[in-house]
C-alpha cells in the first residue's frame, strides 16, 4: 500500500511573506500524514522560515541541491546544509532543470547519490517532449533517463525514492496530459524499475504525474493505477488550490 503523495513545486515564485503567510494559514487544512503526504518545494531562500512556520503534518522540501557537501562552489545549494536544516526531500532533475541549467543524466544521478547520502530523498523528475512522443521514441528516452538517475543505488533506497513523470508538453501549459498517457508514463517509470531491481521494489517506489495538474483533474489522474501522487507547479501557489489537491478524494 502506497500512501498518496501529494506535492508543490512553487518554483521561483512568492514573496518570503507570502511564503510565510501560506504557511500559517495551511496549518489546519492538510489531512493526516498518515494518509497523504504533503510536500511543498521552495527557494532555500523560504526554507528556514516555512520550516518555523510549519506545525502541521506538510514536509518542507528543496526543490534542488548540489550533489557535493561543501567546498568552492559558489552559490551552490549544500545538500548536508539542508538536512541539517530538518528537510527531508529535494526535487532532482526537473525539466527546467536539464533545460535552463544542462543538468545532464550523471550530474541528475550524482545529486540523487548526494540526497541519500545526508539522509534524504530525493523526488526525481523524468521529462518528455511532445515531439518523442508523437514519434514514438519517448519510451526509450524515458527507460534511459529512470536507468542513469537511479543507477548505483542500493534496493532499499530505491524503494523509497518518489520518481514524477513530467511531460514537458504539459508543462505549465494549462493542458494536463489525459490520464491514459500519464499512467502510461508512470507504469513505464515503474517497469523500468522492476527490470532493474524486482517488482517487489518497484511496487513499494511511489509515482507521481505532473504537468498542469489542478482540483479538477487530479481525481482522473489519482484513479490511475500506478499514479501514486502528483507533482504541481502552479496549482501548488494558492492555499485554495492546494488544500484541494491535498483533499482530493
Ligand atoms: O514541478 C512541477 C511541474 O513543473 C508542473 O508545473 O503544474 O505549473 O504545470 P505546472
Amino acid at each position: 500500500m502506497r500512501t498518496p503523495f501529494i506535492g508543490g513545486n512553487w518554483k521561483m515564485n512568492l514573496s518570503l511573506a507570502e511564503a510565510a503567510q501560506f504557511i500559517d494559514e495551511i496549518q489546519t487544512e492538510l489531512p493526516p500524514s498518515s494518509e497523504v503526504e504533503t510536500v511543498l518545494a521552495a527557494s532555500p531562500l523560504f526554507l528556514q522560515t516555512m520550516q518555523e512556520h510549519n506545525h502541521s503534518p506538510l514536509l518542507v522540501a528543496a526543490e534542488n541541491c548540489f550533489y557535493e557537501d561543501e567546498g568552492a562552489y559558489t552559490g551552490e545549494v549544500s545538500p548536508k546544509a539542508l538536512s541539517e536544516m530538518g528537510i527531508k526531500y529535494s526535487i532532482v532533475g526537473h525539466s527546467e532543470r536539464r533545460k535552463y541549467f544542462h543538468e545532464t543524466d550523471e550530474i541528475v544521478n550524482k545529486k540523487v547519490h548526494a540526497v541519500y547520502r545526508n539522509h534524504m530523498l530525493p523526488i526525481i523528475c523524468c521529462d518528455e517532449t511532445m515531439g518523442r512522443y508523437e514519434i514514438g521514441d519517448h519510451i526509450s528516452w524515458m527507460v534511459n533517463q529512470v536507468t542513469a538517475a537511479i543507477r548505483g543505488l542500493d534496493a532499499d533506497d530505491v524503494k523509497k525514492a518518489v520518481v514524477a513523470y513530467e511531460p514537458s508538453w504539459a508543462i505549465g501549459t494549462g493542458h494536463t496530459a489525459p490520464a491514459d498517457a500519464a499512467e502510461e508514463g508512470c507504469y513505464l517509470i515503474r517497469q523500468t524499475i522492476a527490470d532493474i531491481y524486482s517488482d517487489q521494489i518497484a511496487n513499494q517506489v511511489r509515482i507521481l504525474y505532473g504537468g498542469s495538474v489542478n482540483h479538477e483533474n487530479i481525481r482522473e489522474l489519482m484513479k490511475q493505477p500506478d499514479i501514486d501522487g502528483v507533482l504541481a507547479g502552479k496549482a501548488s501557489l494558492t492555499t485554495d488550490e492546494f488544500t484541494k489537491l491535498a483533499n482530493f478524494n
